[in-house]
């Protein structure tokens, strides 16, 4: 099944991540929306390595390279809770390499928990050395790099995980490989998938999966649920992803960008913040299908397939992909808590 997805096999790639992944029907969500069936759930947080999420995939990539080169010390900014940052120190300890985090701190009104607790506490469970940095991130790029070249005067091989615009998207590599993956697990079950249903943040989990669909021939839906930018911006992210995966891959371009659909029905009041749907969606996974879904990013991506579930009928399948982050919860556990025990007393 791999003809058309040029380089991937030649790529430089490390296994990380428990794979197939679990799919998984959401008969009982189904019912408690009038259903008969027809949505499923594509467990990538089961991608093992310290809570695994879709991340663990991005990595097999990035740090292919990095072990390609010989790094013996990888490197990554992110913000406090970042899934990605607690990813990489993890597959870093499996792959016997240092880790230094750059903890950016981009929300600077919350405390307590939120700076503790979460993925935050796994990486220091993990040993990384962690570095605190305030200010922009143009700037929180510059000074990662200044670590890693502080490393190297004394004689280490650091490899930066390389973040914003302009370089490889490498790790939208390992969603080309989940659409594989899907496409054979859907074909030998025989399981009807029209659309599959993710959160949407750098846009790279999104445009590898929809440029390795379209390029084995499937025509299935990806819907992204933007989680931190609104919809025009994120479609464009994503369309220009899909430009540079078929650069990386070396076959042509695929994704047309009318085909890119982001939507952002929940994304107020912003990044990390609920609303009353996606709170809403957040209980419903928990309550009939026992997933756990964090604020910034699956309960969006559920609330949205609850959406599209309601608009569409149980022939029409539905794959929410969960993401993972579950470890993000914790960060906000005595907010959630709160409006969850408010949200059931008002049943
Ligand atoms: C749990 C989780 N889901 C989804 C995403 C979004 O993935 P992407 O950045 O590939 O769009 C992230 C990104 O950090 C994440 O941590």
């Amino acid at each position: 099944m791999n003809g058309s997805l040029g380089k991937l096999d030649k790529l430089p790639r490390v296994a990380l991540a428990h794979l197939p992944t679990p799919l998984e029907a959401m008969d009982n969500l189904a019912a408690a929306l009038g259903r008969t069936g027809g949505l499923y759930v594509k467990r990538d947080d089961c991608t093992g390595l310290a809570f695994g999420g879709n991340k663990v995939r991005h990595l097999e990539f990035y740090l292919g390279v990095a072990r390609a080169r010989g790094a013996d010390t990888v490197l990554i900014t992110g913000a406090i809770q970042s899934n990605f940052s607690r990813c990489m120190a993890a597959a870093a300890r499996k792959l016997g390499m240092g880790c230094h985090i750059q903890l950016e701190d981009q929300v600077p009104d919350k405390v307590g928990e939120y700076r503790t607790s979460g993925n935050v506490l796994v990486d220091n469970m993990l040993g990384a050395t962690l570095h605190a940095y305030t200010g922009d991130p143009e700037g929180a790029n510059r000074r990662i790099d200044e670590i890693a070249a502080a490393l190297k005067a004394e004689g280490r091989n650091p490899y930066v995980v390389p973040r914003g615009a302009g370089h490889k998207p490498l790790g939208a590599l390992g969603y080309v490989v989940a659409a594989q993956e899907i496409l054979t697990q859907i074909g030998d079950r025989g399981i009807r998938i029209d659309e599959i249903v993710l959160a949407s943040g750098t846009g790279a989990s999104q445009a590898g999966l929809l440029f390795g669909l379209r390029a084995l021939g499937s025509d299935i839906r990806v819907t992204g649920v933007c989680v931190r930018e609104e919809s025009a911006i994120q479609k464009a992210r994503v369309a220009g992803l899909c430009g540079g995966i078929a650069e990386v891959l070396e076959v042509d371009p695929i994704v047309r960008d009318g085909d890119v659909i982001a939507m952002d029905d929940f994304l107020a009041p912003g990044y990390g913040r609920l609303n009353e749907p996606t709170l809403r969606a957040l209980d419903m996974a928990a309550r009939h299908e026992a997933l756990i879904l964090d604020p910034a990013y699956t309960a969006k991506a559920m609330a949205t397939a609850i959406l599209r579930a309601r608009e569409t009928g149980p022939d029409y399948g539905i794959m929410f992909l969960h993401t993972g982050g579950e470890p993000g919860a914790f960060a906000y556990s005595e907010s959630l808590t709160a409006e969850l025990e408010k949200l059931r007393a008002e049943k």
